[in-house]
């Protein structure tokens, strides 16, 4: 990874780049750029990700940009971790990290800015007044301004084919949206979802001015906004019943001070009476000193939700993920009974799995189908039109089904199969990278876990009832070793999505976690 620290080196890593700039060519070398100010977080992380997967080269920018600070805001105290930052952007595959210092990005400190926050000595970007005089910029004069102009400046230097910015700030990625499109600037701005901790508290660099009392407290702000969002859900589009429902949910924090609560066009930022197409619903708030935005996007689904649920074995997953989709009259898509199916058909045909021409013929012809009990949440499975829901939880499928699994010809099968249910949307799934891989725009991710100990007395339980006595620490031991060989393995590895909401279960019981994950259902 190059770190350049000046725009002359920028520029000559440019010259080095064997840039074909043809978006129909196959060879395109198309250029992803990042705009962060560093002292990166997972929010960033999965900008860098997302830049990553669409790009042949990403570069990183790292500038604290002195124009969108205001006299009294942060900008000396904003956290600057650029050796970090560069490590984290090198184990990202990030090609290159653009590092400027404000003199050499011929910027001047905003000290003594205009009567309306803009900078005297800059020639400046003004987006149009009625989306930056609204939601942040009544408090923060010039932000956008400043912000605008730092972008431009950066687009022109990074000349990139796409740019990546957070929804978390969606009054700045609506701004810049319209500024490229105003602007013709030749680049797609691609806006990634919000990245949230556990507790569901946005990613943001400002958190660690929060005390840990704070952050706990902090997390109002993201139950706030899905409490009115399951209220649009269920059919409230006016914006007095949205804002009620958020400060209600606010008042259980008196010592948080709202700073706005707004409903806008997501696009142009135009207030909203009610939600007819799509809303922004946003808010900022202080807590100490701090202060904090967080927004969800309401959009009416025109398909019923996909609660993806990962997590390591031993976590109560299929037992939630059943109850859940059976509360909520949702398929429980049970993908371990997909791979039965698979098992079942191969044995049937006799298909020798080293032959990889054999196994692929096999698939082709192998059509499966899955309906859901509506009662039981229980699937029912079709291969070929036969059902054989009983025949694939026999002790020979039983015993074939890890080896068959682990083949990628079958995975890459079933994944396909699962991503075709969930273009009707309606399921509830569980596995290992249901939300990173399988569904990656599911409305809900949970990543359920527990720790190892725990994991352990629950699995010492359950033997303990079947007649069985074993070792608690070595339980300890297999489910840990379990969990390595999960998170490192090459096919369907464990992984949490960056978006996904942990829920820890060791203190939870099966009804008290399901109920946590049902809150996070838009219904
Ligand atoms: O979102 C940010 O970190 C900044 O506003 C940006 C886009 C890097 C401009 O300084």
């Amino acid at each position: 990874m190059q770190r350049l620290t000046t725009v002359s080196e920028l520029q000559a890593y440019h010259r080095q780049q064997p840039v074909v700039r043809d978006s129909r060519a196959e060879s395109d070398r198309s250029v992803g750029f990042v705009p962060t100010m560093g002292n990166l977080h997972p929010g960033h992380l999965s900008l860098i990700r997302k830049a990553r997967q669409q790009n042949d080269t990403v570069i990183v920018s790292i500038f604290v940009n002195p124009l969108q600070f205001g006299p009294n805001e942060d900008f000396h105290q904003y956290p600057r971790t650029l050796d970090l930052d560069c490590q984290q952007c090198e184990n990202e595959g990030v090609n290159a990290v653009f590092a400027p210092n404000p003199e050499d990005m011929g910027i001047i400190e905003r000290s003594d800015p205009l009567s309306d926050g803009r900078s005297p000595s800059q020639t400046t970007i003004v987006p149009p007044p009625q989306m930056t005089e609204i939601l942040c910029g009544r408090s923060r004069p010039g932000h956008f301004e400043g912000v605008a102009t730092i972008v431009v400046k950066l687009l022109n230097l990074v000349q990139p084919d796409r740019a990546y910015f957070g929804q978390k700030d969606a009054q700045q990625l609506a701004i810049i949206r319209r500024i490229v499109r105003d602007l013709n600037l030749p680049v797609e701005i691609i806006g990634c979802p919000i990245v949230r901790e556990p507790s569901g508290l946005a990613y943001s660099s400002r958190n660690q001015y929060l005390s840990e009392d704070e952050k706990a407290k902090a997390t109002v702000l993201f139950r706030s906004l899905s409490r009115a969002k399951s209220l649009f859900q269920a059919g409230k589009r006016d914006r007095a019943a949205l804002f009620d429902a958020v400060k209600r949910e606010l008042a259980t924090v008196p010592e948080l001070r709202l700073d706005y609560v707004e409903l806008v066009d997501p696009d142009s930022l135009v207030p909203l009476a009610s939600v007819r197409r799509q809303g922004l619903l946003a808010l900022a708030a202080r807590l100490g000193n701090t202060r904090s935005i967080d927004n969800v996007l309401l959009q009416p689904i025109d398909r019923k939700p996909i609660v993806a649920i990962d997590g390591p074995a031993g976590a109560g997953k299929s037992t939630i993920a059943r109850q859940i989709a059976q509360k909520l009259g949702l398929m429980y898509l049970d993908t371990g009974a997909m791979y039965r199916a698979v098992t079942w058909w191969m044995q049937r045909e006799n298909i020798n799995i080293e032959d990889e021409a054999a196994v692929a013929g096999a698939l082709r012809q192998c059509q499966l189908d899955l309906q859901a009990d509506p009662e039981t949440a229980q699937c029912r499975v079709w291969v070929n039109e036969r059902e054989v829901t009983r025949e694939i939880r026999s002790p020979e499928v039983t015993a074939f089904v890890s080896t068959i699994s682990a083949l990628p010809q079958v995975r890459q099968f079933l994944v396909e199969q699962q991503k075709r249910y969930g273009n009707r949307g309606g399921l509830v799934a569980e596995g290992r990278d249901m939300g990173t891989c399988v569904f990656p725009n599911a409305e809900v991710k949970i990543f359920l876990t527990a720790s190892v100990e725990e994991r352990a007395r629950r699995r010492k339980r359950d033997l303990e009832e079947q007649g069985y006595e074993i070792d608690l620490e070595q339980l300890e031991r297999e489910i840990a070793e379990r969990d390595r060989k999960d998170s490192t393995r090459s096919i369907s590895p464990l992984q949490k999505a960056l978006d996904a909401i942990e829920i820890q279960t060791d203190n939870l019981t099966i009804p008290e976690a399901i109920e946590k994950i049902l809150a996070l259902v838009p219904v």
